[in-house]
């Protein structure tokens, strides 16, 4: 990652006030469920986007390495005004500004070590990194269970991307060994201690690189679907029907899709549930059946899977992993693998057998460590 500050410095020839990180994510369980209402457990990974930021006279200047690009705006003016990656940080302007807050103009210098396009979460990085720079440089007292809606308004209204508030929360509430239990409805969060490296376990991340395809879309029709569900049953969400309830709540749909998208909003709740009691026991190595039964419910039920993750998924189990599933939004993107801590080598390598087996682009393993959340550095 780049030196941000020197970047800042020589950009605009002072000192950065202060440097600002924020993390992307990887959730451990608890998929297309944060819009239902329901729960889901992500933790923080120690990838991050840094910004160096300092108070302006007027306007909001952008300097990102990300896209060696520079960006600057007087007024981040009314959603769809600016696009592109300055989107993201017009936005976060954008909502503080249309919460009432006073936004300090500033200059920031941006930098990333967090995998664009890898279902890891780095356009919350991203605003929740500019969001913290910004509510810091101008004293605004919002609580830190208020920021991750507003970064998620900048995501939502400004980008106009219809996400839920998984993303944003991870990036600002993950504190560094546990996983973040939200419950979305009521933005309640308990911090579940994930101390894998303590039970000579780890979890492996392979980013599948398969190309991002129809995910917007996609994704914005799972929603959808959701929520004519939730609306024919009854219920203000999905996360209203029970698990000992399905059946019933089955019986009610006509289509055949409808109750499998229900049926994995449902089930996959009761296994966020269901991880958070092992995990409070100290039973990490047992929740490695519930995430690749989340895996299957995804791949069979939601239809949010691709070739090449269910390839990762497999090939993952075969070498021995606990549980393996995909993590994130869909079609692409990256798998989780519960593993041995010194099975890493050797199931990153059955993955990438496979891979090859199969024709499909290298993936990229790495381990992932629960780190901290958003913080000043
Ligand atoms: C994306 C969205 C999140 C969440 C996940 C699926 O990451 O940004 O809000 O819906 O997909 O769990």
């Amino acid at each position: 990652m780049s030196d941000v500050a020197s970047t800042f410095r020589d950009q605009y020839g002072r000192d950065p006030e202060g440097l600002w990180a924020a993390p992307g994510r990887v959730n451990l369980i608890g998929e297309h469920t944060d819009y239902n209402d329901g729960f889901v457990l992500p933790f923080a990974l120690p990838m991050r986007v840094v910004a160096a930021a300092a108070r302006a006279d007027a306007g909001w200047q952008v300097r990102s390495d990300l896209e060696d690009e520079q960006a600057s705006f007087e007024s981040a003016g009314e959603p769809g005004t600016i696009s592109g990656w300055a989107a993201y940080v017009a936005g976060v302007v954008w909502a503080l500004r249309d919460a009432g807050y006073e936004v300090p103009p500033a200059d920031l210098a941006i930098t990333s070590d967090v995998p664009l396009g890898a279902g890891v979460s780095s356009s919350a990085a991203l605003e929740s990194a500019v969001l913290t720079a910004l509510i810091d440089l101008g004293e605004l007292e919002i609580p830190v269970a208020e920021r991750p809606a507003l970064a998620q308004r900048a995501e939502n209204v400004y980008v106009g991307a219809p996400t839920g508030i998984m993303d944003q929360s991870a990036s600002i509430r993950c504190e560094a060994g546990q996983a973040l239990f939200l419950d979305c409805r009521s933005q309640e969060v308990e911090q579940i201690p994930f101390d894998v490296a303590a039970e000579g376990l780890a979890v492996l991340v392979v980013n599948s690189n398969a190309p991002h395809k129809h995910v917007d879309g996609e994704y914005g029709a799972r929603r959808k679907s959701c929520e004519e569900a939730a609306r024919l049953l009854g219920v203000p969400a999905l996360r209203d029907v029970a698990a000992d309830g399905l059946d019933v709540a089955l019986e009610r749909l006509d289509d055949d899709v409808t109750r499998r998208r229900v049926r994995h909003v449902v089930t996959e709740n009761q296994r966020v549930l269901d991880t958070v009691e092992l995990l409070r026991s100290g039973r990490i190595r047992e929740i490695g059946p519930l995430m690749t039964a989340s895996h299957a419910s995804m791949r069979d039920d939601f239809e949010i899977t691709v070739p090449e993750v269910d390839v990762a998924v497999e090939a993952a189990l075969t070498a021995g992993a606990y549980g393996a599933r995909m993590t994130g939004g869909g079609f692409g993107g990256c798998v989780l693998a519960l593993i041995d801590a010194d099975r890493a080598d050797a199931t990153a390598a059955a993955v990438a057998d496979a891979y090859a087996k199969h024709g499909f682009t290298a993936p990229t393993p790495f381990v992932a460590v629960p780190s901290q959340g958003a913080t000043r550095l």
